[in-house]
């Protein structure tokens, strides 16, 4: 069975914890996008870890982890990433692989971004990682896959710093390289998690273009990015968060106006330690988006909605969720393609009652307040879509299955 666990939101929802939880019960994991722009964070106990291009399923010793076609891999970023593991106790050896598709960034790539997008008369914000530029030059067909390793012509014509850069790197990602297709099909019978990174809001397409990242955080990216049909993708998971954040610059139309709402916008970005982990750049925090979180749901087929973060609110007297935007004199129920009616878009609230209870430590959905349900079952009914799963806490424990994913 393949479940897809895709962002419904600007990233950052906690697909990293809602992966590491449900990879218990697979045996493969593969990330189908992005690079080393993603930060997933995993808690359990004392014990956090930050990863940026290795699947969020390598903390089992037991699971082979895939960083797919769709993926764009910095060679320095990836084996820093397996040092930090190992040096954890982590042993990666034999069960981290490389699509021979995936894209490489190479440092210049890396220059070209800060510098194209500090000269952009209104920066994106991007991480500095190089993402857009290796996209780029995969979408100009001047781009370098890990196939093309082997392939000494393509090798040989490379500037003498690429390939100077690259040398140290050759063999170690040539051993980890793999048909992916052909790998997945030979485990047919397995569970299979496609992780995804970002968010729909950032995807190249679907997101609030040109303020996206540039891969494809939809789940439709899981297929083309993980090589498999997207008739073999069983489920889509879509993770939010029971509030809204952005980080880099972009329209957000729920945001928190810090003229009025500063003390709750510092709430929520200290609470919910709302902080970049790939930048450490604080996050910009807003009301949930209901009528973003729909728009994610119609776009990516999800099946089912994970949310997480709803701790948070726990000592709220009353919540607020965004669910229509007021764009001039009209009022708005979709979301708009254009970033001047996102920019102009106010949000119309509902108000619901805060339950004043700590989440954190429910073991069933049944022992939520009343009001707690009252929030959820809003959204499911707002956005036509079951929340299957709720995360009430940053640890891998703090998490409630109200129907497992791993059935059809
Ligand atoms: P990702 O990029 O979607 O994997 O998310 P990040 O790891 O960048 O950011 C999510 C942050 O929220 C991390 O610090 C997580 O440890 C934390 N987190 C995840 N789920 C919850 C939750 O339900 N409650 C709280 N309080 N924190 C959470
Ligand atoms: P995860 O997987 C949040 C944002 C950047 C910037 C824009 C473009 O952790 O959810 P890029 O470097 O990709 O060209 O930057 O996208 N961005 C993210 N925001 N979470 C992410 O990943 C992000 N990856 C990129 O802040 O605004
Ligand atoms: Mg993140």
């Amino acid at each position: 069975m393949n479940v897809v666990v895709i962002g419904a939101q600007w990233g950052d929802e906690g697909k990293g914890k809602i992966v590491d939880y449900l990879a218990n019960e697979a045996q493969i994991i593969v990330r189908f996008s992005g690079g080393a722009n993603a930060g997933h964070t995993i808690v359990i106990g004392a014990e956090q870890y930050a990863l940026h291009l290795i699947p969020s399923g390598i903390l089992y010793l037991d699971k082979m982890v895939i960083l797919g076609a769709g993926m764009v891999i910095d060679p320095v970023a990836l084996f820093k990433e397996i040092k930090m593991l190992r040096d954890r106790g982590i042993d990666t050896t034999g069960r981290v692989f490389i699509s021979d598709r995936a894209h490489i960034v190479l440092p210049r790539y890396i220059e070209i971004d800060k510098a194209r997008d500090l000269a952009r008369k209104k920066p994106i914000g991007t991480t500095g990682r190089g993402i857009g530029i290796t996209y780029s030059m995969k979408s100009d067909r001047d781009g370098i896959r890990i196939a093309d390793l082997d392939w000494k012509e393509k090798m040989d014509e490379l500037d003498a710093a690429d390939r100077d850069f690259l040398a140290p790197y050759v063999e170690q990602l040539k051993s980890m390289s793999i048909d992916l297709s052909s790998f997945l099909f030979h485990h047919k019978n397995s569970q299979t998690l496609f992780e995804g990174a970002q968010g729909t809001l950032l995807d190249l397409d679907l997101g609030t273009y040109p303020y996206v990242s540039s891969g494809m955080s939809c789940a439709a990216g899981a297929a083309i990015g993980g090589c498999v049909g997207p008739r073999n993708l069983d489920k889509v998971l879509g993770v939010f968060k029971a509030y809204s954040t952005r980080v880099g610059n972009g329209p957000f139309p729920s945001e928190f106006n810090l003229d009025a709402e500063d003390e709750l916008c510092r709430f929520v970005r200290e609470t919910g330690r709302e902080y970049g982990v790939t930048t450490g750049r604080p996050r910009r925090c807003g009301y949930l988006d209901l009528v973003a979180l729909r728009y994610a749901c119609l776009t990516n087929s999800i099946d089912s909605l994970v949310m997480t973060h709803l701790d948070v609110y726990d000592t709220l007297d009353e919540i607020k969720a965004c669910v229509a935007y007021r764009i001039g004199d009209k009022m708005v129920e979709t979301f708009p393609a254009s970033v001047e009616a996102l920019n102009k878009a106010q949000p119309v609230l509902r108000a619901f009652p805060g339950w004043k209870k700590s989440l954190t430590n429910a073991l069933t959905y049944e022992e939520f307040p009343i009001p707690a349900m009252e929030y959820i079952e809003f959204i499911e009914r707002f956005c036509e879509t079951p929340i299957d799963i709720v995360s009430v806490g940053y640890d891998r424990k703090e998490t409630i299955i109200r129907k497992s994913p791993w059935t059809k």
